[in-house]
């Protein structure tokens, strides 16, 4: 008999899912063929190595299927290598400065506070315990202040800089990054995960052919399972070979930093998945997604900014948007529980120069893929600024809550779930 436990727990959160409006902006809905991929036999195969080079024998097919991810992934972020094994963001950007850099030697990110991500160099993380950290910071606008980045690198001269962001409205750019790295001979990562769907809409400048290594997460904008995405230029990866540190040899530093370096075997329903996502990815629908996340984080932007809120930066020019409530008197952690009750599913966050702690904090995080994945559009937003502004000017009142939560029910009885 079945497990009765797990598989009506995945029933409530489906429940949970298509009743209520998702709007962390690093998550989203995976098509049906991306979750038979994920929940496929492919799970059961070892196969330590790449293809053709393999530890375990039986690997014929799961070598076309990492060839495909791979093929895939070079031709949709135009580079001339990709690595598809990582587990997860936070690996694939381990395996980024093991590959990159010595422990001890100086790395340069944003700070977490700021909107950067923990292995960007936060002091509690894998990345400022082993390698010295030093963090820049946006300014008082909530834009990233090139200029004192420019001065940081030049006093601190790290070896690597990490670029990109968790929670940044505005565009990067990647050249005025570039020259930052340049003045101190920099490597520069570009860890694109929460943009990679809008850089493959052409909604968000690409790095490619500035950045030496780009990194994404495969399951936020891109819409694909859990994993991630590195990707660079150079020659053809010799992986069981030790290599210098040059531009040439990325791509067999990369390879050697996840396997022997950092994981064994690799998930191979994973990486099919993932091969999935980047098949519908190449689809001229996904062009019209990605524009719409865009449209429609403007539209609730606008919608908001209208209502008197005060958004970092004054707006977005991406998928999410940072709400500062402070003119509001609420704080982070009350929007979102308000939020919460209402259906509306956000995540506190601080905000730039933060007076307030990081476990209740100024600001919230909110954003739109999934809820554009559902098919919602700009006269959608209206409503769901609506019940925002609602549900925050009356977050201790239960019943109004509640009534809200009731018509988002049946509000998104119109935008199911990917079916
Ligand atoms: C910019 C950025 N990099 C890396 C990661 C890490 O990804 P994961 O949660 O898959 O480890 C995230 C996840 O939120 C992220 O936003």
């Amino acid at each position: 008999m079945a497990d009765q436990v797990i598989f009506k727990l995945i029933e409530e959160e489906i429940k949970r899912q298509s009743e209520g409006l998702e709007m962390i902006p690093s998550e989203n809905h995976t098509s049906s063929e991306v979750l038979k991929a994920l929940g496929s036999r492919l799970t059961d195969k070892y196969s330590e190595g790449y293809p053709g080079k393999r530890y375990y024998g039986g690997c014929e097919i799961v070598d076309q299927v990492e060839d495909i991810a791979r093929d895939r992934a070079k031709k949709l972020f135009d580079v001339n290598h990709a690595n598809v094994q990582a587990y997860s963001g936070s690996p694939a950007n381990q395996a980024i400065y093991f590959a990159l850099v010595n422990p001890g030697d100086k790395v340069m990110g944003l700070g977490y506070y700021f909107g950067g991500h923990l292995t960007h160099g936060l002091k509690v993380n894998f990345s400022g315990k082993l390698y010295n950290a030093v963090q820049y910071t946006t300014g008082q606008d909530g834009y990233l202040d090139y200029q004192a980045m420019a001065k940081l690198a030049e006093k601190e001269k790290p070896k690597l800089i990490f670029t990109g962001a968790t929670a940044y409205p505005r565009i990067f750019d990647w050249q005025k990054l570039r020259e930052i790295a340049d003045l101190c001979g920099a490597w520069l990562v570009a860890d694109i995960s929460h943009i990679s769907g809008l850089v493959v809409s052409g909604d968000h400048p690409s790095p490619s052919g500035i950045a030496d290594v780009i990194m994404t997460t495969t399951h936020k904008t891109l819409r694909g399972p859990r994993g991630a995405l590195i990707l660079c230029n150079g020659k053809p990866s010799t992986p069981l070979k030790a290599v210098e540190r040059t531009k040439d040899n990325l791509p067999t530093l990369i390879d050697r930093a996840i396997i022997p370096g950092l994981q064994g075997g690799p998930h191979n329903h994973q990486t099919a998945a993932i091969a999935v996502a980047l098949y519908e990815a190449s689809k001229p629908s996904f062009k019209e997604y990605g524009h719409q996340i865009v449209k429609n984080a403007k539209r609730l932007a606008n919608n908001l900014l209208d209502k008197g809120y005060d958004l970092v930066t004054g707006g977005t020019d991406n998928h999410l948007l940072l709400i500062n409530l402070e003119n509001k008197k609420i704080t982070g952690k009350e929007a979102e529980i308000a939020l919460g009750k209402s259906g509306i599913t956000v995540n506190k966050n601080a905000i730039p120069y933060d007076k307030r702690p990081p476990f209740d904090p100024s600001g919230i995080r909110l954003g739109t893929p999934a809820l554009t994945t559902r098919g919602m559009k700009e006269s959608q937003m209206d409503i769901i600024a609506d019940w925002i502004d609602q549900s925050l000017a009356n977050y201790r009142d239960d019943k109004k809550l509640a009534k809200i939560r009731s018509e988002i029910r049946e509000f998104v009885k119109d935008f199911p779930l990917p079916s």
